[in-house]
């Protein structure tokens, strides 16, 4: 009778686990918590680069070598970032305080919308006015989508159906990277704007295109693609930030996730939804994927204890599966759901997120921005703050 006893009750306690691990995690009080610290470590951040606003360099980046906070022009790829985490800081306490920068630094951004100089301007228009919009309505911004679109526009090459990335060098014919991805969310919202369907087609012949080219046969990426801008011919197979040419660079897999996922959003186009499935698959299945689920700065590179973490790689890919399970039968969305709330609860944790009044102001630490090139070896990035941001603001929605 006894051994029953105990047999019941260890079967009850199975169930419980069961069922706990299965049910949606939502840790909605540390989330609270987190955002609270969130918004004083913004706070101090915000106050310690007050002097540079009408300057040339009034971004906030990174830190340097030199410890001194890395501040950016507005024509850095990166100019968006900053902006776009006040706006994800005033939605997520709804502070005015927040919403009166946020559009302080957005206008600083205007003037972007004519520039073609490359197909980051999808990443500093949409994280900046984008994210405005969903605030509040505005013609005035909605124009600054739609000349950006416009502008990113001309980077496309009809004939091989991508947009290109960076310009043509003595290195590259005609660039693609995995990164550009993200970019087609501005041309989404330019059509959902104007109603003008060039932008929304142009996005999908470039989504289409990477899917085909992109993906090895594991669903990892390759990082740039060199074409032929008549043909389409794929040129070359390379990386510029990854470990090696035919590894998976951890930003690289993020920026897909986001993207595919995006593009789903969008055109309810399942070969998009199986598409960030998959890679989403490769990031959870990875072997090298630490217990933490904070990957390293590439899935391929050799590691030892000093091999850098990548925490903006791990934000944005957590953003993104939360954005993911929504789309998902209850089950799966199960399974997307928590690995996202586990990397949050991650970086939410000492060992990334910054106590209060440390980091320059920065919320996160331990990303990477470019380790072949040795820039930004594990130090704050504003991207890893904002999509970390994002995945908060995200989570509580
Ligand atoms: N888009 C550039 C990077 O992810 O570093």
């Amino acid at each position: 009778m006894k051994i029953l006893l105990k047999t019941c009750q260890l079967l009850i306690v199975a169930l419980v686990l069961t069922g706990c691990k299965n049910k949606t995690e939502k840790p909605v009080e540390d989330t609270r918590t987190i955002i609270e610290k969130c918004t004083d470590q913004y706070t101090f951040l915000s106050d310690s680069i007050k002097s540079a606003l009408d300057t040339k360099r009034m971004m906030p980046r990174n830190i340097g070598k030199n410890g001194q906070t890395g501040l950016t022009g507005i024509y850095d790829w990166t100019s968006g970032f900053y902006p776009g985490s006040l706006w994800y800081l005033n939605l997520l306490t709804n502070d005015s305080k927040w919403e009166n920068l946020a559009l302080e630094y957005t206008k600083k951004l205007d003037t972007i919308q004519y520039w073609t100089g490359n197909h980051d301007v999808g990443f500093m228009i949409e994280c900046s006015y984008g994210n405005a919009l969903k605030k509040e309505a505005s013609a005035a911004f909605d124009s600054v989508i739609v000349q950006t679109a416009k502008s990113l526009a001309t980077r496309f090459h009809p004939g091989a159906g991508i947009i290109q990335s960076w310009d043509s060098s003595k290195k590259w014919n005609c660039p693609v990277i995995i990164d550009n991805m993200m970019n087609l969310e501005l041309l989404f919202h330019a059509t959902e704007i104007s109603g003008d369907s060039t932008y929304y087609n142009i996005a999908v012949s470039h989504a289409n295109k990477t899917m085909e080219n992109h993906f090895r046969a594991d669903n990892s990426s390759f990082h740039v693609l060199n074409y032929d801008t008549e043909t389409g011919e794929v040129l070359e197979k390379r990386t510029h930030q990854g470990y090696a040419d035919d590894s998976a660079w951890a930003r690289g897999q993020a920026w897909g996730l986001y993207g595919f996922t995006l593009c789903y959003r969008v055109t309810k186009d399942e070969n998009y939804l199986n598409q960030a499935l998959k890679i989403a698959d490769f990031i959870k299945n990875h072997p090298n994927l630490p217990e933490d689920n904070i990957p390293y700065w590439d899935y391929n590179a050799p590691v030892d204890e000093n091999t850098p973490r990548d925490a903006s790689a791990a934000a944005i890919t957590a953003s993104a599966l939360l954005e993911l399970s929504g789309y998902l039968s209850t089950e799966k969305s199960n399974i997307y759901n928590t690995f996202a709330n586990d990397i949050i609860k991650s970086l939410s944790s000492p060992a990334y997120f910054a106590e209060t009044g440390t980091n320059n102001g920065f919320l996160l630490k331990h990303s990477v921005g470019s380790l072949p090139h040795g820039v930004e070896i594990d130090t704050p990035l504003n991207y890893a703050d904002y999509y970390f941001l994002e995945a908060l603001y995200r989570q509580q929605n």
